[in-house]
């Protein structure tokens, strides 16, 4: 073969690579460097507006990471990046040390691990605790088919293990919609955890919520933190204060850029943090 034919051999296998990687299908995630998600520079713009501005962060392995900011600063914006819900116009978000998050789609980027938690509670309403964690389990089948299948010894005991995590025991054969919102709230993360994904991305989780269920909220991401990387958006600062405990990084977002990184007692004493949006 002459060196041009190889060159062009070797090129057509790498166009068809990447579109390959699509696929998620069997693709391993490393986690090799310690780095759940790395974000870089990512800008979007919205008619001219920009939302995410150079937006730059990294979360470990692990790691419970709290994201505060005024409204409009871009929090949403941001898991809406992460998880293909938005194409950024440019930046780099990779999950792990080798999946490029930008190529793959919503489903897809599901699947292979990031799971996204909306403010507003999702679950079926009409089936049971149980079977809105079967479902979760089976996500893949369809209801009619997930619901007549079987499930064995081993996820059985998954469920049980994340009723326990999510205080439904005692629920278990209870129809969801009567649940209170704090308990649906528990549910649909317990769905999410069915899936049992790497990173777990959390928009206000406790809005709405009483202050004991608040509480709850914050004994259960903290027993999740370590299993599992955690992004967690709140503008509840008692709640962040519970999460944090006094030694962990938040990160403060501002016209989609970030403004400080720190403990929550340093950005707190932050002038542009106070004058941007704790001071008012
Ligand atoms: N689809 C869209 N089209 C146009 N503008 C948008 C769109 N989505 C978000 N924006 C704008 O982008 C900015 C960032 O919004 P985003 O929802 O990410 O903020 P946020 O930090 O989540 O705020 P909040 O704390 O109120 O939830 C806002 O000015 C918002 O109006
Ligand atoms: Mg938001």
């Amino acid at each position: 073969m002459t060196p041009d034919l190889m060159a062009d051999g070797a090129e057509r296998l790498a166009r068809h690579r990447s579109k390959t990687t699509s696929v998620v299908e069997g693709e391993q995630v490393y986690f090799g460097q310690g780095v759940a998600l790395y974000v870089d520079e990512i800008t979007v713009s919205f008619d001219g507006f920009r939302a995410l501005n150079k937006l730059s962060l990294t979360i470990d392995v692990g790691e419970l990471r709290c994201i505060i900011g005024p409204n409009g600063a871009g929090k949403t914006t941001m898991m809406d990046c992460i998880t293909g819900k938005t194409r950024p116009d440019s930046g780099t978000v990779f999950f792990g040390s080798n999946v490029d998050l930008l190529r793959l789609s919503e489903p897809q980027i599901a699947q292979i691990g990031v799971g996204r938690k909306f403010q507003k509670p999702t679950v079926y309403e009409q089936l049971s605790v149980f079977e809105n964690l079967e479902l979760a389990l089976k996500a893949d089948r369809g209801v009619r088919a997930a619901l007549f299948h079987r499930l064995g010894s081993e996820q059985l005991g998954r469920i049980e293990e994340v009723l326990k995590l999510i205080h439904l025991q005692g629920e278990v054969q209870r129809t969801a919609g009567l649940l209170s919102h704090g308990q649906k709230q528990w549910l649909e993360i317990g769905m999410l955890l069915m899936q049992d994904p790497k990173l777990l991305l959390l928009d206000e989780p406790v809005a709405g919520m009483t202050d004991e269920e608040t509480e709850r909220t914050a004994e259960l991401f903290l027993t999740l933190e370590g299993k599992h990387s955690l992004v967690v958006v709140e503008h509840d600062m008692k709640f962040v204060d519970q999460l944090t405990q006094g030694r962990k990084k938040v990160t403060v977002l501002h016209e989609g850029s970030v403004l400080a990184e720190g403990l929550l007692s340093d950005v707190q004493a932050n002038e542009k943090v106070v004058e941007v949006y704790l001071g008012r």
